[in-house]
């Protein structure tokens, strides 16, 4: 099993400062080609900090963890949206990548970006967890070796984003969503997690057992991981 390092920073915004720095050496030495990037308040100040710098990602392809089934890109609640107003309308990038809402076929949706995270593997994958546990929309009990799949949302997590969606009663119960294997895969996992929100998925990760119930915890499997947060280490 690989070792976490753990970054303890004391606001959100010095966790954007520390992904900044590890972002800027990789483009300087030419070792980010792919990067995979997720969505969510906690991404926020990280994006803005790229948005504000002279950061050239013109030569980087992006991923993007997930997105809501049924959700039109231009939905103010679909992540293509979020990826559009906080970063992609700022900076270019050479291609980006985001499961198609609308896509006729969910199964041949799934299978089509798989092969494109296989055709392209990840340098970095960013990621932020749920309360829950969730990581990209992997819920408790997810296989480690799922791929891309349709995932049903749990109540934590409907009621959690349901706050974004003006008519609840129209907010999507499915999503897709790159699988724990598809998030493995990448060479390196930086996940961010800041508020006693996170605390307990934060603590699960430190326990260093993996538990389904707790998705974060497969990170464990992964040989490169950065954790960076504002909560304190917990004591093992
Ligand atoms: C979003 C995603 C989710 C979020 C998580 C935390 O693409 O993959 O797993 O990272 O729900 O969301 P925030 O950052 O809003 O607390």
């Amino acid at each position: 099993m690989g070792k976490i390092r753990w970054i303890q920073v004391n606001a959100p915004e010095e966790g954007a400062t520390y992904v900044y720095e590890l972002v800027k050496e990789k483009l300087e030495n030419d070792e980010l080609r792919v990067i995979g990037l997720a969505t969510g308040g906690t991404m926020e100040p990280v994006y803005e900090a790229w948005v504000q710098s002279p950061l050239d990602f013109s030569n980087t392809i992006a991923f993007n963890l997930d997105e809501y089934v049924g959700l039109d890109p231009s939905s103010p609640n679909s992540y293509a949206y979020f990826m559009n107003e906080h970063l992609f309308q700022h900076k270019t990038f050479l291609k980006t990548y985001i499961p198609n809402g609308l896509a006729d076929d969910e199964d041949e949706e799934c299978e089509r970006y798989e092969r494109l995270l296989n055709e392209h593997p990840l340098d970095i994958q960013l990621l932020g967890v749920g309360e829950n546990g969730h990581i990209a929309f992997n819920e408790p009990g997810t296989s480690q070796d799922s791929l891309t799949h349709v995932a049903s949302l749990t109540p934590s997590t409907l009621e959690v984003n349901g706050q974004y969606f003006e008519n609840r009663e129209k907010m999507p119960t499915t999503a897709y969503t790159m699988g724990i294997r598809s998030i493995l895969n990448a060479k390196q996992l930086i996940l961010l997690a800041f508020g006693e929100r996170k605390r307990a998925a934060i603590e699960k990760l430190a326990e260093g057992v993996i538990d389904p119930n707790w998705p974060i915890t497969h990170l464990l499997a992964h040989p490169n991981v950065i954790v960076i947060s504002d909560l304190v280490e917990p004591k093992r």
